[in-house]
């Protein structure tokens, strides 16, 4: 599935500015998020398609490897991004970890066999400044929007526990919002040199995940 059309880094600027031009003020798209969207379409097309979480059958192994993964990035990530004191107030309420714990246990995991996964730790390169963290924080909230047709996959599936399986959609009716607040962010947080590092640091996060999660699904 593509949800934007790919572009460069030029073509991507020039894109939203022409829109910008031809709408009333009240609803152009901030510019940021419009650069965002158009640099990251194609690797978000790719991770799409290495996760393959909408090619029938969807079937336990290949969700549960995927969460494994998922679990082994946040367990490195989410403590650097804890050490941003800057992204404080965004990040409330947004960690993963305890879903993916929740998610892991619920098809069959244990507890040691959790703490037992391998960690990404390459996501440890994502470090580095506010900005380009606040990139990567906006691919893994993504998420939480493709998760919603995520989760009508996962609704057809017999192996998916009773009260279901919560990391691709685990702010529920929340998701707009939360989504909304991270826009809010990123509209606060642009400025020339700020969105070329936000950029990147979105850019790099998809190419991480995209080596991680797919070298553990060829295993
Ligand atoms: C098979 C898996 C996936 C599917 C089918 C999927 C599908 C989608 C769809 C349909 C949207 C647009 C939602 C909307 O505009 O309302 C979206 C947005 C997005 N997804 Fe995914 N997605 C998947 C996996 C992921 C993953 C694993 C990530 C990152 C870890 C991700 C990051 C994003 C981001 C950042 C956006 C927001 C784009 C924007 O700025 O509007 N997606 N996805």
């Amino acid at each position: 599935m593509v949800y934007a059309e790919n572009s460069g880094r030029a073509s991507g600027r020039l894109a939203g500015l022409q829109k910008s031009m031809s709408e009333p003020l009240s609803a152009r798209e901030p510019a940021l998020h419009a650069m965002l969207r158009s640099e990251t379409a194609a690797a978000h097309s790719r991770l799409e398609s290495v996760l393959a979480l909408l090619d029938p059958p969807l079937t336990r192994e290949r969700f549960l490897t995927v969460l494994q993964g998922f679990w082994g990035f946040h367990r490195v990530w989410e403590p650097l991004l804890a050490e941003r004191r800057e992204l404080a107030a965004l990040l409330t309420g947004r960690s993963k970890l305890a879903i993916l714990e929740h998610d892991l246990e619920a098809l069959g995991m244990t507890r040691a066999g959790i703490e037992a996964l391998p960690l990404c730790l390459e996501a440890s390169r994502l470090g580095g400044s506010a900005m380009r963290m606040l990139g990567g924080v906006y691919v893994l909230e993504g998420s939480t929007l493709g998760g919603q047709v995520i989760g009508k996959a996962l609704q057809g599936a017999a192996w998916v526990p009773e009260n279901g399986l919560q990391y691709f959609n685990p702010y529920g009716a929340r998701t707009g919002a939360m989504w909304r607040t991270l826009r809010a962010a990123l509209d606060t947080a642009s400025a020339p040199a700020a969105d070329e590092e936000i950029i990147s640091g979105a850019q790099d996060s998809f190419a991480l995940l995209q080596d991680w999660l797919g070298g553990r699904l060829s295993k």
